[in-house]
């Protein structure tokens, strides 16, 4: 069958809108119609060139639709489900999915590597093969993924809100919740408000911090954090810094949550100066793959101070998903307010300038058929 796509032909984007051949799932793969995809940074990452992959590629790992037909040997899920994608096809057999952590799965080898599990590829395009971003390449009316990336979900569910709950609210509700192990009455700074950030700062209010610092340039950024639970908000780093001296009486923050665009040295030893004595520094964010961080050892060790990556929110996506979904429906957490700006297909670029100049706390894709 053909689908419509928007596809990095070389490394460094931009996106093109472009008809391929798609053929039909394989083994343990689900053909599906893709309704709507969320406008995550990381696919912005690879349009320019801030993180390398094995072009071309179908962009977009946030999605949300229909499942159209199963391959041979796919039980558990049936034409008609609706679903929100998961970005990672863990495989329930390595190390880390036998211990609970499926975020980290073997199976991430794949997510750049523009193959299916079985090496092969199921989407042609300008007489050669093209791959997906995350195996999903949301950003395309049809497209064929693992049957592992597949979160089944209710119908009364609104495909239209949930579709950001495949990456940013998960990622972002996690890297508070988990990662950082927020308590009851901690004080928490969030550095950088779109679609992670925002949900680090639900996370964190939903776990109980008492101060929710965040940080961000962008004042509609700074009113929205206000909006979704922080406390505070403030320009600049050295703002907040001030603030959380001056009102834990210069012991620091139990957390610092690094969600910003792309990372620089910069902001890591802000986090890392701003956390109290065995505080943790969270970096969730992304930072060009040859950027190495500096951070005082003197410090880390006699402070006893912790600074942690988190993938996924540090969580498992099937389950986190679900969760997250359980809990908007029972109006535990925000979705629909986080969508800033809505956008067709065609104008997925259009999509990535506005959350690069700060417009969006998140854009998604309308797709149509
Ligand atoms: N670890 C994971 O599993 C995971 C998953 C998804 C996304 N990510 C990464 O998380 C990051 C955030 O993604 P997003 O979609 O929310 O991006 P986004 O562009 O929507 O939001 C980034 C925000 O950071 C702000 N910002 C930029 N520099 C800042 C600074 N120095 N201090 C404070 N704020 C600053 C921007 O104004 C913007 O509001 C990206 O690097 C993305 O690749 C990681
Ligand atoms: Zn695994
Ligand atoms: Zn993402």
């Amino acid at each position: 069958m053909k689908t419509r796509a928007a596809v990095m032909w070389n490394e460094g984007g931009p996106f093109e809108i472009s008809e391929l051949e798609l053929s039909g799932p394989s083994a343990d793969e689900v053909l599906v119609r893709f309704d709507y995809a969320g406008l995550c940074h990381t696919d912005e990452h690879m349009r320019n060139g801030d993180i390398g992959f094995a072009a071309p590629m179908v962009g977009g790992h946030e999605g949300s639709g229909v499942v159209e037909e199963i391959g041979p040997g796919v039980t558990h899920i049936k034409p008609g489900d609706h679903f929100v994608t998961s970005w990672m096809p863990y495989c329930g057999r390595c190390r880390f999915c036998l211990t609970g952590q499926t975020n980290l799965c073997d199976n991430g080898r794949f997510l750049m590597s523009g193959t299916m599990l079985d090496g092969t590829q199921r989407l042609t395009g300008r007489g050669a093969g093209v791959g997906a971003v995350d195996l999903l390449g949301t950003f395309s009316q049809w497209n064929v993924i693992p049957a592992s990336c597949v979160v089944t979900i209710e119908k009364h569910i609104p495909l239209d809100t949930v579709v950001i709950t495949a990456c940013g609210v998960p990622t972002g509700w996690g890297s508070a919740v988990y990662a950082a192990d927020t308590r009851p009455g901690d004080v928490t700074v969030v550095y950088g408000i779109g679609g992670i950030g925002i949900n680090a700062v639900q996370g964190a209010r939903h776990a109980g911090a008492d101060l929710i610092v965040a940080v961000d340039p962008v004042a509609f950024k700074r009113e929205m954090a206000l909006a979704m639970g922080a406390t505070n908000a403030f320009a600049s780093a050295e703002e907040a810094h001030e603030f959380v001296w001056s009102h834990t009486r210069g012991v620091g923050a139990d957390a610092a949550i690094i969600t910003v665009g792309l990372v620089d040295k910069q902001v890591v030893s802000d986090a890392f100066s701003m956390i109290r004595k065995g505080g943790v520094v969270v970096v969730t964010a992304v930072a060009n793959p040859d950027l190495l961080i500096e951070i005082p050892s003197f410090e880390l060790t006699l402070y006893q101070k912790r600074i942690t990556g988190s993938l996924f929110g540090s969580g498992n996506p099937h389950r986190d998903i679900r969760k997250i979904i359980e809990l908007y429906d029972r109006g535990q957490i925000k979705l629909d307010e986080l969508i800033t700006r809505r956008y067709s297909l065609d104008d997925v670029n259009t999509g990535y300038d506005d959350m690069l100049a700060g417009l969006n706390v998140r854009g998604v894709l309308e797709i149509a058929h």
